[in-house]
């Protein structure tokens, strides 16, 4: 069962006939716990992710989902195999990746915009059209009257938001978000999924997202990465099925419900969630 491909559509395989752009190899991460243990986040990870391809990781809590991010930013090294961007080892942070982390990390000193247009003054890029973009991105994430407000002034959600804004200022070529829609209400999330889902289809961007939400990640995605825990390792990709542009309408398919419940099935059956 290891590793093992569902297979699927024509629409399926012509995601998987996209050139290949991120390639794990083998990763694993070992961690040394303060009591002097280790715990395995990851073992012999392996995925090839292509080109334009919006790809889904399901798991359970602790299955080395948010370990996987750094690597793949290349802000951190895995302790044994590689990672390759374009057919190069990542070897270090690159400007062709945003990232969404799961805590929103913002800098309480500067405001909503200068959180948003943080990546372009680390990339030395022109101030005024940064915050032109910063402004157009965060009327896109619901938060266009807030670019003068503090984070502690803001909601989680809204952070969170604020988040997403910022790591698709310089445009990048591969966005890695971890569970990025978490703290927003069901509404809210439906309709980030929704606009990640526009902005994906306008540009093509690689996205590899991290979500506990079995319909979100079928909604989105073009396979879903199923990872089981201890350790942390890759147990089934899944090719979802289901035509493009989507709409919400495409989640009340039997198509749809019985693809959720064949990754519910493999969830519960290979982790015990
Ligand atoms: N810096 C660290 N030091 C020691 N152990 C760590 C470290 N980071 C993660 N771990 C361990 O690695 C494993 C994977 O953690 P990770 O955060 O990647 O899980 P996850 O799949 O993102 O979980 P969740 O769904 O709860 O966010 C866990 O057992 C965790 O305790
Ligand atoms: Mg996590």
């Amino acid at each position: 069962m290891e590793n093992q491909q569902h297979t699927g559509s024509p629409v399926a395989t012509a995601a998987k006939a996209k050139p290949a752009f991120i390639d794990v190899r083998n990763v694993g991460q070992v961690f040394r716990t303060q009591s002097g243990g280790e715990v395995v986040a990851l073992q012999d990870v392996n995925l090839t992710i292509g080109d334009g391809e919006f790809i889904s990781v399901l798991g359970p809590s602790g299955c080395g989902k948010s370990t996987l991010m750094p690597i793949l930013a290349g802000l951190a090294s895995p302790t044994s195999g590689d990672v390759l961007m374009g057919g190069e080892p990542i070897t270090g942070p690159g400007k062709d990746v945003g990232v969404v982390f799961q805590q929103p990390a913002l800098f309480p000193w500067r405001t909503v915009l200068r959180n948003v247009t943080l990546s372009a003054e680390v990339l030395g890029l022109p101030k005024a059209a940064a915050r032109q973009r910063a402004q157009e991105l965060l009327d896109v994430v619901g938060l266009g009257h807030a670019g003068g407000m503090y984070p502690y002034e803001l909601s989680g959600g809204m952070q969170q938001r604020v988040g997403i804004a910022r790591a698709l200022l310089h445009d990048p070529k591969l966005l890695l978000m971890d569970e990025p829609f978490g703290a927003l209400d069901a509404l809210t999330r439906e309709n980030m999924g929704l606009e990640l889902l526009r902005i994906w289809e306008l540009s093509r961007k690689t996205v590899v997202f991290v979500t506990h939400s079995v319909s979100e990640a079928l909604f989105l995605a073009d396979r879903v990465v199923v990872m089981a825990a201890r350790p942390g390792r890759v147990a089934e990709i899944h090719e979802v099925q289901v035509p493009r542009p989507r709409t919400l309408d495409h989640m009340s398919t039997p198509e749809f419900g019985e693809a959720a419940a064949y990754l519910r099935h493999l969830l519960g059956a290979k982790t015990g969630d």
